[in-house]
């Protein structure tokens, strides 16, 4: 599903360089449930960003469900963006002005699919995250756990082979963090492909495979040992 070859990100700040990703090789197949763990600054998100479509890498390649992403111009890349990828953040990054339920069918808006049909899909989803009796609630009339359960259901609307969260459960108590990795390891098994940044060896536990950055690099990969 994933693969990226020598890939490199450089910041320069001021005078320095930073190589937040320093020829990073990485080979994810589908169906594979990842936790990326590492130093504050070790490249987790920067790594998150590019896989996701959301940066462009100075150097290397990435090639996504078989295709070099480099080669995709914009119209491709937000198709690629919207259709293959879910992105779930640390903070949410909900619609304040809208309802959990319109939240999560925003993404449909590249799709194709009716109107009737989306809603049902967005409540199915909803319903299975617990959340049925608070689809018309507003952001700021849910809970934390809550709204990053709408803002999981949303980057699941468009069935996206992957799936990448970055910190999911950064702003979550242990006990809604648990259901959100209870959440995760059902879809996996339903043969969600998933690639989770963490800082908790308890979260990243309920992964298949762990991956260790530090400076820039791949440090410790547990499907190589
Ligand atoms: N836009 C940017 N401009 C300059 N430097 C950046 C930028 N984004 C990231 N960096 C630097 O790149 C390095 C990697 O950052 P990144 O955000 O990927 O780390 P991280 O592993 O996600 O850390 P954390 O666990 O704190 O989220 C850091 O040294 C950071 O300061
Ligand atoms: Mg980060």
């Amino acid at each position: 599903m994933i693969s990226t070859a020598d890939l490199c990100r450089q910041f320069r700040v001021g005078d320095s360089v930073v190589h937040a990703l320093d020829h990073v090789d990485l080979q994810i197949d589908g169906g594979d449930f990842v936790a990326v763990m590492g130093p504050s600054g070790s490249g987790k998100s920067t790594l998150m960003n590019i896989l996701g479509c959301l940066d462009t890498p100075d150097d290397g390649q990435y090639w996504l469900l078989e295709q070099p992403v480099a080669e995709l111009d914009d119209d491709a890349l937000s198709r690629v963006r919207n259709l293959k990828i879910g992105f779930v953040f640390q903070s949410f990054h909900l619609l304040p002005r809208m309802t959990a339920l319109e939240n999560v069918l925003l993404p449909l808006r590249y799709s194709d699919i009716d109107v009737g049909a989306a809603r049902a899909r967005g409540e199915d989803l909803l319903r299975r995250l617990g959340l049925e009796d608070r689809m018309d609630h507003r952001p700021n009339q849910l809970s934390g756990g809550q709204r990053q359960r709408v803002a999981i259901a949303r980057s699941l609307i468009n069935e996206p082979p992957l799936l990448l969260a970055d910190e999911p459960t950064g702003n979550l108590d242990s006990r809604t963090s648990d259901e959100i990795m209870d959440l995760f390891g059902e879809i996996n098994q339903q043969g969600q492909t998933i690639l989770m940044v963490t800082h908790e060896e308890e979260i990243a536990s309920h992964a298949k495979r762990l991956i260790r950055m530090r400076d820039g690099r791949i440090e410790h990969d547990s499907s190589h040992s």
